[in-house]
């Protein structure tokens, strides 16, 4: 076992880099360790890794700095990472978000999370932050809890977020071996400073707890990492991970990869099971030190980071009537299960037949909304709707019965009897409902050289007279309304004379 460096050292260096940057001038000192300014182009790694590519683990946010994202761009400003684990929430690392001088959180208004993979590319997406939890046990001292919880201003909603990894999911995730993925924007070199554009996805493999807090070695491929001892990790609330490369390097995450994901397991299976923490430099032949999700559940759980539950409440829903359409809007409790769409099926009570809208939650989160379309006027729908996350669907809401319908079809002009003495007489013919009662059938009349229309109601018999017209020619349409609106007839031109 080499030299044994304890773990109170890592706090050391951290603050003397603080002392460094506050001294170099930048606003970087309130990030404590996470940000290494100024950031230089790039050649290789995270450390040793693999570059990522166009939808490669999307779930992967930056932290950036604010002000400097305003002054110098995404790049500059990143300083940790995160994961999406809902549509609202990002889990970090607590030491990306908290001031060891002042013990300080971050304040959301200080923080915008990046949705992009590029922080160089010229249209970065970026989410604002509407509130900083740090784990309640968190010790700056021994890193211990090194966990926080960023909640969205908004949702993020085109985004598939990875679930946490919880006590009950399979422990093979975790099994001595196994195969787990960091990435990051962090450094690329052990002995320089040298970012990425975007980010470094590292290929490790999960140490034996021993090694963690027990101080035991673990060999990886022909290369012997140290153990960390009980005076700087803890199995516990840790895990240690690294990996070596097909030409014997150490894969390891670095400064400014912290608080990004460590995850294992594939497609739906996929889990967070750790957040980068700390390590005894990087790539060295001391594995990287992870928070151990699963350990975390109860903090993820209050903070709504971990939603373990599909919906459990029915949404309640009303219906707005549309032209061969209804509108389903949905009222929703906040059960905690951060819904992230809505679906409601209206079936045709004779033919069985169902048709279906799937709606989204809105940014402002208030009555959200979907419209089936492509049914027919007339026939009463029985409607209902429900409410999704990931996991699953709520129970129905109560069925309603809408019957959607149109503006009428408008008859037209049958026949023009008479365009004498400055007057225009017609016959109509009927106008069509369409299930919604007609309140009004018009003539309208107006010069085709211009000027302001004229009407006439069209009578129960079928025909409507203008008189005091202007000897000129007139385009004369049907008009017919109901509640919906109204719609115009075909126009007929006609020549009026004295
Ligand atoms: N504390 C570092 C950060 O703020 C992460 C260090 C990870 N180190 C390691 N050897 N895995 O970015």
């Amino acid at each position: 076992m080499g030299t044994r460096l304890p773990k109170s050292v890592v706090p050391a260096i951290a603050a003397a880099m603080v002392v460094a940057l506050l001294a170099s001038g930048t606003s970087a000192g309130i990030f404590g360790v996470a940000l290494a300014a100024p950031k230089e182009s790039s050649s290789p790694r995270i450390v040793n890794g693999d570059d990522s590519g166009p939808g490669d683990l999307p779930f992967l946010v930056a932290l950036l700095d604010a002000y400097d994202f305003e002054d110098e761009g995404a790049y500059q400003a990143q300083f940790c990472g995160g994961a999406l684990t809902t549509t609202t929430t990002v889990v970090t690392a607590a030491h990306c978000v908290f001031d060891e001088e002042s013990g300080a959180v971050t304040s959301p208004d200080e923080l915008l999370v990046a949705l992009t993979r590029n922080l160089k590319s010229p249209n970065v997406r970026t989410v604002g932050v509407s509130a900083v939890t740090v784990h309640p046990d968190y010790d700056s001292e021994t890193t211990t809890f090194d966990i926080a919880v960023l909640t969205l201003a908004e949702p993020v909603l085109d985004i598939t977020p990875v679930l946490p990894m919880r006590p009950a999911d399979s422990p093979s995730l975790v099994a001595v071996g196994a195969p787990a993925k960091v990435a990051g924007w962090g450094n690329l070199s052990v002995d320089d400073e040298n970012f990425p554009d975007a980010f470094k996805i590292g290929r490790l493999v999960i140490f034996p707890n021993e090694s963690c807090g027990s101080g035991s070695d673990f060999s990886v491929a022909g290369v012997t990492f140290d153990g960390y001892g009980g005076s700087s990790a803890s199995a516990e609330t840790m895990l240690c991970a690294a990996g070596v490369s097909s030409t014997r390097k150490i894969i390891d995450s670095c400064q400014g990869d912290s608080g990004g994901p460590l995850v294992a397991g594939d497609g739906r299976a996929m889990r967070l099971i750790g957040v980068v923490s700390w390590g005894e430099e990087c790539a060295s032949t001391w594995p990287g030190v992870y928070t151990r999700v699963s350990a975390m559940s109860d903090f993820l759980t209050a903070t709504k980071a971990l939603v373990t539950l599909a919906p459990t409440t029915a949404p309640a829903i009303d219906l707005t009537v549309l032209n061969t359409a209804l509108r389903v809007n949905f009222t929703t409790t906040d059960d905690g299960s951060a819904i992230s769409s809505f679906t409601a099926y209206a079936t045709d009570p004779t033919t069985g037949v169902v048709f279906s809208c799937t709606g989204l939650p809105r940014v402002d989160l208030q009555s959200p909304f979907c419209t089936i379309n492509g049914l027919a006027n007339g026939t009463a729908y029985a409607v209902s709707g429900a409410s999704a996350n990931s996991l699953g669907i709520s129970p129905m809401s109560t069925t309603v019965s809408g019957i959607p319908l149109g503006v009428p079809t408008p008859g037209g002009i049958r026949k023009v009897w008479s365009t004498d003495d400055k007057m225009i007489v017609v016959t109509v013919r009927r106008s069509r409902d369409n299930d919604a009662p007609i309140s009004k059938v018009a003539l309208r009349c107006s010069p085709i050289a211009g000027g302001p229309p004229r009407f006439a109601p069209v009578g129960q018999d079928g025909w409507a007279f203008l008189s005091g017209l202007r000897t000129t020619y007139y385009s004369c349409a049907i008009i017919a309304t109901n509640a919906l609106g109204s719609a115009v007839s075909a126009p007929k031109v006609v020549k009026v004379t004295r």
